[in-house]
């Protein structure tokens, strides 16, 4: 996707963090940004934003985990704007805490929003993004999908394990997609960001056997590890509209983003090693 000007974004998570830069960030360059987000009220504020700079904004309440609404939501936009061209598959949770006391309804709300989540954005849109391209001739065939996986994807890291295994499932889900979704002519990107400050870690689950002694000092530290980290979030959103002017595949973003996927390929038991680093549990 080479021209936003005049085109229609659809991006989950849009109320807070990389969803809301990245879709102030397609307003900016005159898209119509459709921003999603089980809150509501600040999908709202997003919405409202784009429409200040320049964009256009239009927010919507929808659960990423949830199949039928999700496909329900791809209707009506299709309805409403037709089919977007660039979806952005961004919302996300992470849970915190060792494998053990990460209990099973942990495991099903992560894996319902970072994975099934991706899933089933993708396939509503992408699904409408190869129908209409199979009408057009090759030259005018488009569509764009964009899913936020993590540097976490890379690297192993205790008491991160559900986040971890998520993250590097959209990874390899999303070079999946793009193999299988080109003969249709719809581009598929994954981004792997390390720490930057959003609200993730504030919106972050302690796993359900954590007490909660333990949860709210794991959760005063995972805050002030990224409040300290000072890696604004818009720099992740320009990095992601390159990726899509480019058409990357795999786009590692910041230095732990681009560690983790050197000492990945380079040095993987080095990795096993940073992977043991205490954890204040
Ligand atoms: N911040 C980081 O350091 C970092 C690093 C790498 C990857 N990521 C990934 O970036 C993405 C965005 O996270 P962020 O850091 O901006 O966090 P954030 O908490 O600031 O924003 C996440 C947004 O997703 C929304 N959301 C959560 N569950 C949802 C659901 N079921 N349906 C719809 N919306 C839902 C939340 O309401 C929130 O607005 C996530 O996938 C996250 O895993 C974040």
């Amino acid at each position: 996707m080479k021209e936003f000007r005049g085109g229609t974004a659809v991006v989950t998570g849009a109320a807070s963090g990389f969803g809301r830069v990245t879709s102030l960030a397609l307003a900016e360059r005159g898209m119509h940004v459709i921003a999603a987000d089980i809150d509501l009220e600040g999908a709202e504020r997003t919405a409202a934003r784009a429409g200040e700079l320049g964009g256009k904004g239009s927010a919507r309440w929808v659960d990423v985990a949830d199949a039928a609404a999700m496909e329900e939501f791809a209707a009506a936009v299709e309805e409403a704007h037709g089919v977007p061209d660039l979806v952005i598959n961004n919302a996300g949770i992470a849970v915190m805490g060792p494998f053990l006391e990460t209990g099973a309804e942990d495991w099903d709300e992560i894996i319902g929003v970072n994975l099934v989540g991706v899933v089933n954005g993708s396939r509503s849109f992408g699904r409408r993004m190869a129908e209409r391209n199979r009408s057009l001739p090759r030259a005018r065939r488009s569509g764009h999908i964009v899913n936020i996986a993590s540097a976490a994807s890379y690297q192993p890291v205790r008491s991160l394990s559900s986040y971890c295994a998520t993250k590097a499932a959209v990874r390899m889900l999303s070079e999946c997609m793009r193999a299988d979704l080109a003969r249709d002519g719809i581009k598929v990107s994954c981004i792997c960001p390390g720490f930057s400050g959003t609200n993730i870690a504030k919106n972050a689950r302690v796993a359900s056997g954590v007490s909660a002694e333990k949860a709210a000092k794991v959760r005063k530290w995972s805050e002030a590890g990224l409040r300290m980290r000072h890696y604004p979030p818009e720099k992740v959103a320009a990095r992601i509209i390159k990726a899509i002017e480019r058409d990357e595949a795999v786009v590692s973003i910041n230095l732990e983003g681009h560690l983790s996927h050197l000492v990945s390929r380079v040095s993987p038991s080095l990795g096993r090693l940073v992977a043991r680093v205490p954890a204040p549990f």
